[in-house]
């Protein structure tokens, strides 16, 4: 079949729906691509590209159209977009057919078929094709960037001759797929990060970032994601009451802002109030991800930048992954790609819907004349329905007590097995080996087991600190060295060998790296922490 991929109408709109690597992976499918000219330009792929990628460059949409018997393109179709599609013809885009309902008509009345990438469910192996998700990422880290334009300071903390710098303080509000991609890059710039959700299962992995997640003294019945397709139900008015009290206390204190909280098919909540920015420094920087949804901030205007009267900067863009097109577009290209792949299961160049599949029936949502949307419930769950954590039970005193006598015993008996072996294993050793080698041996094994129970015993954190513990070892190498480099004839035959001579000067040189070098490490750290 031939997949042609139509340029971006939409005022501003940089992305592309295929590049020329997804060409030639959606040519290995048995597909023919074509593509209308100049789509690509602005996302960074020239016509000669797509045509080293072996595809057809046509000159208008019209000629693409004609050409192709499936359409890809980004935004939801323009009313003559779809107006133009004919029967049997597949258009993949984004769709968002709870908002445009005539579109759906004008597909339904064309006998046309249209899979919305923005329906693709959420499940574990549509991952792949998931646009929302990839865009959404695109939008969470650019968002970072672009709060970092605006703010006038670092991100890291820094000491500098010239004086010491605070790292900046980053609240993200919502921990969905743009959250975690803001709280990622925060952190890895240095920023010190708090990110909030009404999911708390999203705590551990806002933890694992490196970021603090923000609790709320307020119990709520969990929120079942299953039923909701993967996202956030809405909350309570209790709950967001005490929601709004802790952005409070948090808002005086933040120097950047990311908010990203939506629900879908509801307008964004408004959850940073006017009364938060006027707490807000002079200087700080909010950016409201949401404002295409009215904006989870109560100053944001939709694509627009703003400051307000205390100074504060409210970013309300809404084409933040355009702003990344060459990155958008690779990944949306890829999306589209695996949907492709899914839909020509022998990839033999014949496009197979079958509406029996969990994910192309969430997609399709007009076909051969039907509107097909909504869609019934995946059969798999949701991937971020999580199980609720089996609740552990209480143990009485005495069932504590009993508990502690029995993991202490088992202690005992590995620790008594372990000495039974070891006390053969040297038994058997001395058997055989000459007396002045079983003491060297037996201090050999004992400072070993004392080494490594020392250091296991050390958080690595403490790892660093622990460079003052190495050069004390260290020293006690090179003076057992300087012994043997001085050594003269003796009874040993070893005695003034130049082996002995070597590898002890040798060990001189190394541990005399160890220590300068732990010295220097150690005054790296010490100047960290001294005040400037
Ligand atoms: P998502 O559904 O993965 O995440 C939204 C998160 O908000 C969820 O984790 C949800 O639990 C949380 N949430 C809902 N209500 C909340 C509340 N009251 N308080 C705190 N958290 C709450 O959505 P995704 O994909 O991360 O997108 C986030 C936002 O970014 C959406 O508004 C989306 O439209 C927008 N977006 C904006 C772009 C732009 O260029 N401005 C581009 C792409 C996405």
């Amino acid at each position: 079949m031939k997949i042609g991929a139509l340029a971006e109408v939409f005022p501003g709109e940089n992305r592309v729906a295929m590049t020329p690597d997804s060409a030639l992976a959606i040519q290995k499918l048995g597909h023919e691509c074509v593509i209308q000219s100049g789509a690509g330009v602005k996302a960074g792929f020239s016509d000669a590209l797509y045509a080293k990628a072996g595809v057809g460059v046509l000159p208008d949409a019209a000629a693409v159209a004609a050409a192709a018997d499936v359409l890809v393109k980004v935004r939801g179709p323009e009313t003559s977009e779809a107006g133009a599609l004919r029967q049997g013809q597949t258009l993949i885009s984004f769709f968002w057919p709870a908002q445009n309902p005539d579109l759906l008509e004008i597909v339904k009345a064309r006998g046309a078929t249209a899979v919305a990438m923005d329906m693709v469910p959420r499940i574990s192996r549509a991952q792949k094709m998931d646009a929302l998700s990839s865009m959404a990422n695109i939008a969470g880290y650019r968002a970072v960037i672009e709060a970092g334009s605006n703010f006038g300071r670092f991100f890291t903390g820094q000491v500098t001759a010239a004086g010491k710098v605070p790292p900046a303080k980053v609240l993200i509000v919502g921990a969905g797929v743009a959250g975690l991609a803001a709280t990622g890059t925060s952190v890895s710039l240095g920023a010190i990060v708090y990110a909030f959700d009404v999911r708390p299962e999203v705590a551990e992995q806002i933890e694992s970032m490196g970021a603090s997640f923000v609790f709320l003294d307020f119990a709520e019945k969990a929120q079942d994601g299953a039923a909701t397709g993967g996202y956030a139900a809405p909350s309570s008015p209790e709950f967001r009451e005490a929601q709004l009290k802790k952005f409070r206390e948090l808002a005086p204190d933040m120097d950047i802002v990311i908010t990203t909280a939506l629900i879908p098919g509801r307008p964004a909540p408004k959850l940073w109030t006017a009364d938060m920015v006027a707490m807000m420094k002079p200087g700080s920087v909010i950016v409201d991800l949401a404002a295409e949804r009215g904006g989870n901030c109560d100053l944001t205007v939709p694509d627009q930048k703003i400051v307000s009267d205390n100074g504060v900067t409210i970013v309300g863009y809404t084409d933040f992954p355009s702003r990344m097109a060459a990155q958008a577009s690779t990944l949306y290209s890829t999306n589209i790609r695996h949907m492709l792949t899914d839909l020509t299961p022998k990839k033999d160049g014949v496009i197979v819907h079958n509406m029996e599949d969990d994910v192309i029936r969430g997609a399709t949502v007009a076909k051969d004349g039907a509107i097909t949307w909504p869609p019934p419930p995946p059969k798999i769950a949701a991937i971020a329905a999580q199980k609720p954590k089996e609740k552990v039970k209480e143990l009485t005193s005495d069932e504590k007590r009993a508990n502690e006598v029995a993991a202490f015993k088992a202690q005992t008996r590995t620790q008594v097995t372990l000495l039974v072996v070891a006390g053969a294993l040297m038994l058997s050793a001395g058997w055989f080996a000459p007396p002045a080698f079983m003491s060297h041996f037996i201090v050999f094994v004992l400072s070993v087991y004392v080494g490594f129970s020392v250091i296991w015993n050390v958080s690595h954190s403490l790892h660093t600190p622990l460079m003052a513990v190495t050069n004390a070892i260290s020293s006690i190498i090179i003076l057992g060295a300087l012994m043997q480099i001085g050594s003269g004839a003796g009874s040993n035959p070893w005695n003034g060998s130049v082996i002995v001579v070597v590898l002890a000067a040798a060990s001189v040189f190394m541990a005399g790296i160890n220590i300068f070098g732990g010295f220097m490490v150690t005054r790296r750290m010490l100047a960290m922490f001294q005040k400037s």
